[in-house]
C-alpha cells in the first residue's frame, strides 16, 4: 500500500530513516515516497489500459512541482480548478492538451489563460459560465472546448463537505436541464461541445455510487448523441477512496472491473481525475512531540504542526493514524489528545486516541498526508509552511523548502501615513 514501515523498530520511508530526515530538515516537514507515488498511478494507469484515457491528476490533492513532472513523466495530465493551478502544472511540464480546467467560478483571466495555452477543455458548470467563455473566445477569436458538467443528484455516501453530486450541492447542470443545455451550448458560435464530465464526491469507498452515477450519464450520452451531438470524451471525474483507518475502498482493479463496462458502451475516450488514490497514502507529515500536559481531565501530546499544516482533522474530522518514529515493544498504551500550539480547538490531530506513551522530544508521523495536507496548508498564527521532501530510495530531496520569517511579509507594506515619526 506504501513504503512507510519499521526496520529494527524505526519507521522508514523507502530506505531512509525518518529520523534522518529530521536532522536534515527538522521538523514538521511532509515527507513523499517516490516509489508509492509511482506504484499508485500506473496501478490506477493500467487498470484503465483497456478503454483509451488520460489519467489528469487532480492537483487539488498535491501540487508540488516534482509531483507534477513525475505524474507527467508517467503519461499523466493535470485536473486543474484555477488559473494558480494551470500555472503550476504548466511550469511542472503538463503539456496542456493533457490538461482539463474544472470550478464554478472560473473568471475571465483565468479562462483566457486556460484559451491561451491550449488545454483540453473546459469543465463547464452552469449556462452563465457557458456564455462567458464563449464571449472571451470571441474576443480571442478562438474556439473554447468544453465538457458540461452533469449533476447526477447520486448520494456518494461520503463526508457532506466533500460530496458534490447531489441536487443541493453548487456543482454542475441539473441532469434535468441536461439536453436542453447542451444544445443551447452547441448552438453558441465559439463553443464546441466535445465531452460530458461528472465528479459526484471525494473519498468513497463504495462502488455502487459510481455505477449509479455513471448509469445515468452513459444513457445522457446515448440521448445527446441520437440528437446530432457528438461526445468524444466521457470526464468520469475523481473520489476513490483510500484507507486512513479501517476503510475497505476497492483498489483501481476491482473499479476499473465494476465501470470498464459502461465506459466501453459510451464509445468515448475517458477522462479521469484521480487525487487522493495517487498520494494519500504517499506521504506523511513528520512531527514533533512538544510537551505533555495533563489537565485532570484530559491528557494532551502537543506537537510542534498544527492545524495550519494538516488542516484535515480540523475541518472535516478526518482521522489520521499517528505512529512513533521510534516503536518500542514495551510501551503502554495511553488515550491522549493529540494537539498542535494553533490557538483553536479546533486544532488537534487526534482526539481520545489510544495509541503508545510518547515522550517530549519523540517524532511521530501523521500518516496518509499526501494529498489535501500541504495544499491545504495556510499562514495562520504566521506559522512559516513546511517543507516537502521527497524520498527515492536511500535518497532525498527538498522539492519545496522551509518558509522563512521574510516570506511571511513578503508582499506587504505599510503606508506612509502610518511611518513613525521620529
Ligand atoms: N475532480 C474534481 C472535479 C474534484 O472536485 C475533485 C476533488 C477531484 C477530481 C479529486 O477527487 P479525489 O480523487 O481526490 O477524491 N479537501 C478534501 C477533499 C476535497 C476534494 C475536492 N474535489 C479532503 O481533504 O478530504
Amino acid at each position: 500500500m506504501h513504503d512507510f514501515h519499521y526496520r529494527h523498530e524505526t519507521l522508514y520511508c523507502e530506505d531512509i530513516p525518518l529520523e534522518r530526515l529530521d536532522k536534515e530538515q527538522g521538523t514538521p516537514c511532509y515527507i513523499y515516497s517516490h516509489a508509492t507515488l509511482i506504484r499508485h498511478f500506473r496501478a490506477f494507469d493500467r487498470a484503465f489500459a483497456s478503454v483509451p484515457h488520460l489519467v489528469a491528476f487532480a492537483m487539488k490533492a498535491n501540487s508540488n512541482l516534482a509531483v507534477l513532472r513525475l505524474m507527467a513523466s508517467q503519461g499523466g495530465g493535470a485536473d486543474i480548478v484555477s488559473g494558480g493551478e494551470l500555472f503550476r502544472a504548466r511550469r511542472a511540464g503538463i503539456p496542456p492538451d493533457r490538461i482539463v480546467f474544472a470550478g464554478v467560478g472560473k473568471s475571465r483571466r483565468e479562462i483566457r489563460d486556460a484559451l491561451d495555452a491550449g488545454i483540453l477543455f473546459f469543465n463547464v458548470e452552469s449556462s452563465a459560465e457557458l456564455h462567458t467563455l464563449n464571449d472571451v473566445a470571441s474576443d480571442m477569436g478562438a474556439q473554447a472546448r468544453v465538457a458540461l458538467r452533469i449533476n447526477p443528484d447520486i448520494d456518494p455516501r461520503t463526508h457532506p463537505y466533500i460530496s458534490t453530486g447531489l441536487k443541493h450541492s453548487k456543482f454542475g447542470i441539473g441532469a434535468e436541464h441536461a439536453v436542453e443545455t447542451f444544445t443551447r451550448a452547441a448552438a453558441l458560435p465559439c463553443i464546441r461541445v466535445v465531452g460530458v464530465h461528472a465528479h459526484i464526491g471525494s473519498q468513497l469507498t463504495h462502488l455502487d455510487p459510481f455505477v449509479e452515477s455513471l448509469t445515468k450519464v452513459a444513457a445522457l450520452i446515448e440521448t445527446l448523441k441520437s440528437r446530432g451531438l457528438p461526445i468524444r470524451y466521457l470526464n468520469i471525474g475523481g473520489g476513490l477512496g483510500i484507507t486512513y483507518s479501517n476503510e475497505t475502498p476497492p483498489d483501481p482493479t476491482a473499479f476499473a472491473d465494476a465501470i470498464t463496462p459502461l465506459l466501453r458502451q459510451t464509445g468515448c475516450d475517458i477522462i479521469m481525475e484521480p487525487g487522493r488514490v495517487i498520494t494519500g497514502n504517499a506521504g506523511i507529515l513528520l512531527t514533533r512531540v512538544l510537551y505533555l500536559k495533563e489537565t485532570g481531565a484530559k491528557k494532551f501530546v502537543i506537537v510542534d504542526a498544527g492545524m495550519n499544516d494538516l488542516l484535515r482533522p480540523a475541518l472535516y474530522d478526518a482521522h489520521h493514524d499517528i505512529l512513533p518514529v521510534r516503536r518500542s515493544p514495551h510501551a503502554p498504551d495511553d488515550t491522549v489528545d493529540v494537539v498542535g500550539p494553533v490557538c483553536e480547538s479546533g486544532d488537534f490531530f487526534a482526539r481520545r486516541r489510544t495509541m503508545p506513551a510518547v515522550n517530549a522530544g519523540d517524532l511521530l508521523a501523521v500518516m496518509s498526508a499526501g494529498a489535501y495536507g500541504f495544499t491545504m496548508a495556510s499562514n495562520y498564527n504566521a506559522r512559516p509552511r513546511v517543507p516537502e521532501v521527497l524520498v527515492k530510495g536511500g535518497d532525498s530531496f527538498v522539492i519545496r523548502e522551509r518558509e522563512t520569517f521574510d516570506d511571511l511579509i513578503r508582499g506587504e507594506h505599510i503606508p506612509d501615513f502610518l511611518e513613525a515619526r521620529a
